[in-house]
């Protein structure tokens, strides 16, 4: 077993687990969910989003799909996770030689993701489905797609931008599923019609909700985060028709994220056309969740009024929790946008395609993403970046494991005793 930052809990036998499966379908499918199926297997209706960096790693998406769902392992900078990576890594971050800094620090990523895809199916004994998220907006985002690919991961989910280039990616693995994240029906349509072209379909699609989810978000403009083209009730029906109406015989997938805590949210979203939900701060305050204790306490203790939408370094929306860092960023954010100039960036690798603060773009974010995501990642709630979602949580502020998580939504309040 490869060294990992997290210890590994002791697994239920897969018979044990198996049976825990069955009786999560069924307490599904009697409370009035449907289960759908993707790559070839039958799952429960909850997704767990792909959350960077180190909250959702092999730890908690091993645990989500041991459960019978689909667990995401999101593939930013997952050496943090690594202590020997780590080691040989921190001292080239401000190298000047930056070429050999960045393949060092590239390949000790692509070394932790296979590390982590690994202790994921490991721990889901071959149950459920195991995808990595990787996000557009990164520069190692080929990369990524292809050592998941190449260790043979079930799906690759891919968000923060339009993966125009994936069905060219993953051409030599036919069986790997290719997930889109979009937001509304036009960019449904473009992804749809692009990748027809090089024949290959999406295997499913996330629509997430600008409006709602955690993380970057897929909006050009705050201001556009309330537009009602994102509302479920408008993207779902209009997405269906468009693949009804596009004559697509084959049945895609869609799965709503954004703001889901409870059995009623899911159904009501299948009943408005989606097979699944994606969730993600209610899964990265589980504890399972590779997340620090401080980082689920920030998330789970937040109010609504702490959760507050900015403009990442990517150019796009994103929502987390008004830390010390992030008020302090807030209140200085247009005066260091007045001086932003190129080469503000002093770390050896390029981690995002475009980033404001390196090419000195004055209209979008001005801060290291990658600096203060650590922080977080490290537990450190003074200067850390911590997103989270708009909505509540299942179980208030309580960190409770995966399986009571999945058990109230998929049996209604019953099912477990609520705090
Ligand atoms: C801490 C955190 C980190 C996230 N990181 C990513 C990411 O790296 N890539 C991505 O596509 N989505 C990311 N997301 C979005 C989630 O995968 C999910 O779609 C979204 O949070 C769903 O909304 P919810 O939090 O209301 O359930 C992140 C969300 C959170 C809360």
């Amino acid at each position: 077993m490869s060294p990992t930052a997290v210890p590994l809990p002791t697994f239920p036998s897969l018979a044990e687990a198996s049976a825990l499966v069955e009786q999560l379908r069924e307490k599904a499918t009697a409370s009035g969910l449907k289960l759908w199926s993707l790559a070839g297997k039958t799952l429960i209706p909850v997704v767990q989003g792909g959350m960077g960096v180190g909250i959702s790693a092999g730890g908690l998406a091993g645990t989500v799909a041991r459960m019978g769902a689909v667990g995401t392992i999101s593939s930013v900078d997952l050496r943090r996770l690594h202590p020997d990576l780590m080691e040989k890594t921190r001292p080239l971050e401000k190298s000047r030689d930056v070429a050999h800094a960045k393949g060092v620090i590239d390949a000790a990523n692509n070394e932790a993701l296979r590390r982590e895809i690994a202790r994921a199916r490991e721990i889901s004994q071959g149950l459920g489905l195991i995808a990595v998220n990787v996000m557009k907006a990164i520069s190692a985002y080929a990369q990524n797609v292809r050592t998941a690919l190449e260790a043979g991961i079930d799906a690759v989910v891919v968000g923060a931008g339009l993966p125009l280039d994936l069905p060219e990616l993953a051409k030599d693995h036919p069986k790997a599923a290719l997930i889109p994240i979009l937001s509304d029906a036009r960019g449904v349509q473009l992804i749809v019609k692009k990748w027809e072209k090089k024949g290959r379909l999406p295997d499913a699609i996330v629509i997430e909700h600008p409006r709602l989810a955690g993380g970057h978000l897929g909006a050009a403009k705050i201001m556009d985060l309330n537009d009602p083209r994102f509302d479920f009730e408008n993207v779902l029906p209009a997405v269906r028709e468009f693949l009804r109406s596009a004559g697509y015989e084959r049945h895609i997938p869609l799965i709503a994220a954004g703001g889901v805590s409870s059995h009623e949210d899911i159904q009501r979203l299948q009943e408005l056309g989606a097979d699944a939900v994606q969730m993600g701060t209610a899964f990265a305050v589980t504890q399972e969740s590779d997340a620090a204790p401080e980082f689920k306490q920030v998330l789970a203790n937040a109010r609504p009024e702490d959760v507050v939408e900015f403009i990442s370094v990517a150019g796009l929306p994103a929502r987390g929790v008004r830390t010390p860092w992030l008020d302090k960023y807030l209140r200085i954010e247009p005066k260091l946008q007045a001086v932003a100039h190129e080469k503000r960036c002093n770390m050896a690798f390029d981690c995002l395609q475009h980033c404001g603060l390196r090419d000195g773009k004055s209209d979008i974010g001005q801060f290291c993403i990658d600096k203060h995501l650590g922080h977080a990642q490290e537990g450190d709630t003074q200067k850390g970046l911590f997103f989270r979602g708009a909505g509540k949580l299942p179980f208030g502020s309580e960190i409770r494991p995966v399986q009571d998580l999945l058990q109230r939504l998929l049996g209604g309040r019953a099912a477990v005793a609520n705090p």
